[in-house]
């Protein structure tokens, strides 16, 4: 099976799970299940799911049910997204090749709908079947820590924000990347693994594996924001210079950020090293992650 064709199996199976756990568009009340399933349901990489999916099939040969879990991770990225777009955050108006979610539903509904992603995220995870208590409970502290403020995805939006406009220190920028961004792709992995009974030395290298992802894939996300156009990227392009943000590209320029990208993409690559051929799917998709063109 060819990379291509592994993602697509592996994002229909999410994407199934997804649709069973999210109530139908004309579930009362409809407008909420309409906004969430708008924004969730529009085309995005799908990145975090595949992550968590291909971590657990490196640990484990039979990781059943894990659509669900990894469904999770989305839920909480969609809802980051829908947020991050509000008029208060980066105020933008396309997203995953759409309007975004405020600008269709208002702003209240694209707050709720954020909201609504984040809690159906644990009630995900508080119901995944065959999955015992004790690992459900580290899943859930996973993603909540990841997507939390010490360090995590609310934390790293919140220096984001505050750090508009400011001189853009080396320091700064990396506690961004790594909270904002790389908390969450982490966390794919790690829950990947927790999902499918990783030991602890297991852990331990997944856990490097998804830093240095997580890092790349950040610094790949603001190189994109400069060389890219609106429509390839279904976002707006140059957002990042005009509203004055904290990047790589602003920091270090683009060559040496593709660069440092570059670097992550090995790191991470080496770090898989104890999984040999199991992990060849991991590596392909550190590679995507830094090759990637949207
Ligand atoms: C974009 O994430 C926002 C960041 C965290 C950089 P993705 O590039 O994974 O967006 P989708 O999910 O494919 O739309
Ligand atoms: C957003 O970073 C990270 C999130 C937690 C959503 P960006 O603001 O760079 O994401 P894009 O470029 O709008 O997708
Ligand atoms: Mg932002
Ligand atoms: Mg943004
Ligand atoms: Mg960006």
């Amino acid at each position: 099976m060819t990379l291509k064709e592994y993602m697509a199996a592996r994002q229909k199976a999410v994407d199934a799970a997804l649709d069973r756990w999210v109530p139908a568009e004309g579930s009362d009340p409809a407008n909420i299940h309409q906004s969430m399933r708008y924004s969730l349901f529009a085309g995005g990489k799908r990145i975090r799911p595949l992550l968590a999916i291909a971590t657990a099939e490196t640990v484990s040969d039979s990781s059943i049910g894990i659509e669900s879990c990894a469904g999770s991770l989305e839920l909480i990225h969609t809802y980051s997204l829908i947020h991050d777009d509000l008029p208060a955050l980066d105020n933008d108006d396309l997203r995953r090749g759409r309007p975004t979610c405020h600008k269709v539903f208002g702003e209240a509904m694209a707050i709720l709908a954020g909201d609504a992603l984040l809690t159906l995220a644990f009630e995900v995870l508080s119901k995944l079947e065959g999955v015992d208590a004790s690992r459900k409970i580290e899943l859930v502290r996973e993603l909540a820590t990841a997507s939390g403020t010490v360090g995590g995805m609310i934390g790293g939006q919140v220096n984001d924000i505050e750090g508009e406009g400011k001189h853009p220190t080396a320091h700064l920028l990396e506690s961004i990347h790594r909270a904002k961004t790389g908390a969450l792709l982490r966390a794919s992995v790690r829950m990947g693994a927790i999902y499918a009974g990783a030991g602890e030395s297991q852990l331990a290298a997944l856990t490097s594996f998804g830093e240095h992802v997580g890092l790349a894939f950040q610094i790949v996300d603001d190189i994109l924001d400069v060389e890219q156009s609106s429509e390839a990227l279904g976002k707006t392009a140059g957002k990042d210079a005009a509203q004055k943000k904290i990047t790589f590209p602003a920091v270090y320029g683009i060559e040496a950020s593709r660069k440092m990208a570059e670097e992550e993409r090995l790191a991470a690559h080496l770090a898989l090293q104890p999984f040999n051929d199991r992990a060849r799917r991991l590596k392909e998709l550190a590679d995507l992650v830094v090759q990637r063109s949207a």
